[in-house]
């Protein structure tokens, strides 16, 4: 059974991510454990390849989770299933219906709702620590039109919502699926699977070469993506090497 997080909440940092990683270097790993850093801004917030994320000042969740799984490194990207399937089932609490774009985003109408950035440390075969940032759109109401982002207060007639709560309700469900990823592995993939945009639809990809239409066929432990083009043919990729055009 997992522990209960300790949360730790800061006005201002640069980035939780690099709050939590310089804690992991300070002491032993093991205190930290089940650390939860919650901040109300960031001056530096990272995004996914080295962008940067950007939130107003105490209108969203910008926190990171720190963990010490025994997940080997070769599944790592289980922690991000986790991450995501806790991201659609608290959504899903407020009634709204999200979906997965491969590989570290949550979408609510073709628009982003929360974003997910993991930084592992790799001891051996295993994962030692893994910190997973994430930032939550919950009460902003106004983001720039390249973003294409949405938070839960515009889908919900502008109601604000208090964002340590919203804090504890996601960290339940994150709970709930740290544990199911510790003994059913294979739950965890299929209901991804299930929450994935693009394995029933045929949607428009860019790769190095060329613009193509496929659907996604698998994604496998370490998170790369093997889509089904028109023509039957199967590609893998790796993060960064191919885009979805949406
Ligand atoms: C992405 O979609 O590009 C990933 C965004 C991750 C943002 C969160 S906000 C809290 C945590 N701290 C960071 O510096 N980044 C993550």
């Amino acid at each position: 059974m997992t522990q209960n997080f300790k949360i730790t909440h800061l006005p201002e940092v640069d980035s939780t991510n690099n709050f939590a990683l310089s804690l992991l270097n300070k002491k032993s790993n093991i205190s930290y454990c089940n650390t939860v850093i919650h901040a109300d801004f960031q001056t530096s917030g990272k995004g996914a390849y080295k962008n940067t994320w950007e939130s107003n000042k105490a209108e969203n969740l910008l926190f990171s989770i720190i963990i010490c799984p025994e997940i080997s490194a070769e599944n790592q990207f289980l922690i991000s299933k986790i991450t995501s399937l806790s991201l659609i089932e608290y959504l899903k609490s407020h009634g709204i219906q999200a979906k997965i774009k491969w590989p570290n985003d949550i979408l609510v109408n073709q628009k982003k709702i929360a974003g997910i950035l993991i930084e592992n440390s790799i001891l051996g075969h295993n994962i030692s620590t893994s910190t997973i940032g994430i930032g939550l759109n919950i009460n902003q109401l106004q983001f720039s039109i390249e973003l294409k982002a949405i938070s839960l207060s515009l889908l919900k007639s502008n109601q604000k919502f208090d964002l340590s709560s919203e804090l504890d309700k996601f960290l339940l469900f994150f709970k709930k699926w740290l544990n199911i990823c510790h003994s059913n592995s294979e739950t965890v993939h299929s209901e991804y699977f299930l929450k994935l945009w693009g394995t029933t639809e045929i949607l428009n990809y860019k790769d190095d070469n060329q613009n193509f239409k496929a659907k996604i066929h698998n994604i496998d432990d370490f998170g790369r993506v093997t889509l089904q083009l028109t023509d039957n043919q199967l590609k893998t990729y790796g993060f960064k090497e191919v885009e979805l055009i949406y």
